[in-house]
């Protein structure tokens, strides 16, 4: 979603610098953008819709400017309009603000503001920060901030410039921001992938807090004004680790990474004791298991949950991490949550965290980005290793969280009298893409059709849903996941001779089922897609088999996606749209 840079340098000509590491923030997904410069007391402030490429046209000029503050907007109060694109300025001109999150009483503070007079220009709840900010008598600016960061309420991660000083300030609450400081530049971000170049340690602003950023210091405060120290965190790998090289699109890239991923858990899960904390003591004090999410990420925490019931034998359930917030959850020191992110940052999951938190719960992260505020809250953090995920399409982060899921159902369960230890190298010897070539004459099935259903049983439903999101978040093609036994149950009057059914099948004990359901497709006129990696396919219905490599039962739900993924990615291209950032979506999604 959107993104903030700040910088300040001892040289002049910023701009360049800060809209080659506004690009970094492109991939979280943003619909237009802007940058504000500062010199003594000039502001220069240029703005685009669409692209950073826009923006970046429209510098034109000689620039002499030492400071400034930049933004990826994408709308949530107001139209996509360059009005509503940040960074906005007091009416006096004296501040100069960008914005993430949401300020949800702003329609009240806009009364106030405009109880004093004051006209506000855009339609953003952003533009109510730099108002107060104007109305706040005094000298002290910290202060001044503290007292508006009092009066907001939702979440925040705010840069702002002030007319006539060296300075970026700062603040924040549960919207992440970054500081990093080398000898003569400091630099503010959302996000710290941008800090890879020029610096090598960063600070991560805690929650509640602000800050006074100068070339030469960085003063941090909490909300009683007084000064805290923050230890530093080094820039690593990850946040390296976001090269196209070779590909053409994140998405391809994302995808052929999977067997490598897969390899980095194995080995760091072994090298690593991440389940240190998950002893017999800790599992004797769990009597169920929620595992919380959003999309993909609630995905893997249903398929969670049937690894946990199944191997650990605990009551567990998967939650949608938005309505698991409103559920009057019961929840307390004898419930496990999991909470499973890419990011780390998605707002619902990380509030259904305090949540939990508050409620006594023991707590456990699945997460991607090493950093980021849900791995720093939960007492116990599970890495996926995936390296960074740049596509909006989730891929290979999906893979991981099933495997680490797994690891860890597979660890609890060794305090039950069933232990059940698997040989996971057998991964390492699996054909992940074999006959992917084989998926272009899926994708014609898929483009000729006009309805497309995804259908399974059991891990295969998990895996059908997934398959659904997949392809209707980057194809724009309507479609429907459900359990095949669920067909009769209404879905099935949508099947007619215009319909593409897949059918994923992965379990011996189940086929006959499913081929009863494929004839109920078949007598309706549907065409049916079959993928499995079952040998024992005999059924005239079927109209195409995509087989993928022959696995053990345990793990084919970490490869039956895989086909789902390339599928999706092949039809996103034959409709000419982008894999890597399909409209209307972000890559984290950092509001409620
Ligand atoms: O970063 P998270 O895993 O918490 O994100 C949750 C969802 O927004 C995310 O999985 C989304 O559904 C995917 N980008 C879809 O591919």
């Amino acid at each position: 979603m959107c993104g903030i840079i700040g910088y300040i340098s001892q040289e002049k000509g910023v701009s360049k610098k800060i809209i080659h590491n506004l690009k970094k923030l492109e991939y979280r997904g943003y619909d237009s953008s802007g940058i504000c410069l500062l010199k003594g007391n000039t502001f220069l402030v240029k703005k685009s819709v669409g692209e950073i490429a826009k923006l970046e046209q429209k510098l034109n000029f000689v620039d002499d400017f030492d400071c400034g503050i930049a933004h990826t907007r994408w709308a949530t109060h107001g139209k996509v309009s360059l009005k509503n694109t940040h960074p906005h300025l007091s009416q006096d001109k004296c501040w100069a603000v960008v914005h993430n999150g949401i300020i949800e009483n702003f329609l009240e503070l806009s009364k106030l503001i405009k109880s004093k007079g004051v006209t506000l220009k855009s339609e953003t709840d952003t533009e109510t920060i730099v108002a107060l900010m104007a109305l706040q008598n005094g000298d002290d600016n910290i202060k001044k901030l503290n007292e508006v960061t009092s009066m907001l309420v939702g979440s925040y991660a705010i840069c702002l410039l002030h007319k006539g000083e060296h300075a970026l300030y700062v603040a924040r609450r549960h919207s992440p921001l970054y500081i990093a400081k080398n000898d003569n530049s400091c630099m503010v971000s959302s996000d710290p992938v941008t800090f890879g170049e020029d610096y090598g340690t960063y600070y991560t602003l805690p929650d509640d807090c602000m800050a006074k950023v100068t070339v030469d210091k960085i003063d941090v405060y909490d909300k009683n004004l007084n000064k805290i120290c923050v230890k530093p965190s080094e820039v690593g790998s990850f946040e390296k680790s976001a090269e196209l090289g070779k590909y053409s699109f994140y998405a391809e890239k994302e995808i052929s990474e999977i067997p490598k991923v897969i390899d980095t858990i194995l080995s760091n899960y072994k090298i690593v004791d991440h389940f240190k904390k998950i002893n017999k003591t800790f599992y004797s004090q769990i009597k169920k298991v929620k595992l919380i999410g959003c999309g993909t990420a609630y995905h893997a925490c249903l398929m969670g949950a049937k690894y946990i019931q199944n191997y650990a034998h605990i009551e567990a359930q998967g939650y949608i991490a938005s309505e698991f917030r409103y559920s009057k959850p019961l929840i307390d020191k004898n419930t496990l949550c999991i909470f499973v992110s890419q990011s780390g940052e998605t707002a619902d999951t990380l509030l259904s965290l305090e949540l939990a938190k508050n409620m006594g719960a023991k707590t456990v992260a699945v997460v991607n980005v090493p950093y980021s505020s849900i791995a720093q809250k939960a007492d116990v953090v599970l890495p996926l290793c995936a390296g960074m995920e740049v596509a909006v399409m989730s891929t290979k982060a999906y893979n991981a969280m099933l495997l680490v899921l797994m690891l860890l159902a597979s660890h609890l369960s060794k305090f039950t009298e069933s232990p059940q230890q698997f040989d996971y190298d057998v991964l390492k010897s699996v054909d992940f893409f074999k006959d992917v070539q084989k998926i272009d004459p899926i994708t014609d099935l898929v483009l000729k059709s006009e309805k497309v259903f995804f259908i399974g049983r059991g891990e295969d439903y998990v895996t059908a849903l997934e398959a659904g999101l997949k392809l209707k978040e980057i194809t724009y093609i309507n479609c429907v996941s459900i359990p095949s036994g669920e067909l009769k149950h209404g879905t099935l009057s949508l099947v007619d001779n215009k319909s593409l059914v897949f059918m994923i099948a992965t379990d011996k004990n189940l086929l006959a089922k499913n081929i009863s359901s494929a004839s109920e497709i078949k007598a309706r006129g549907g065409k049916i897609v079959l993928v499995t990696n079952l040998d024992e396919i005999q059924s005239g219905d079927i109209d195409y088999v995509y087989q993928f490599d022959k696995i053990t039962q345990k793990f084919s739900s970490i490869i039956s996606i895989i086909p789902f993924q390339v599928l999706a990615y092949k039809t996103c291209l034959r409709l000419g749209y982008s894999p890597d950032k399909p409209r209307n979506l972000a890559k984290s999604v950092t509001v409620e």
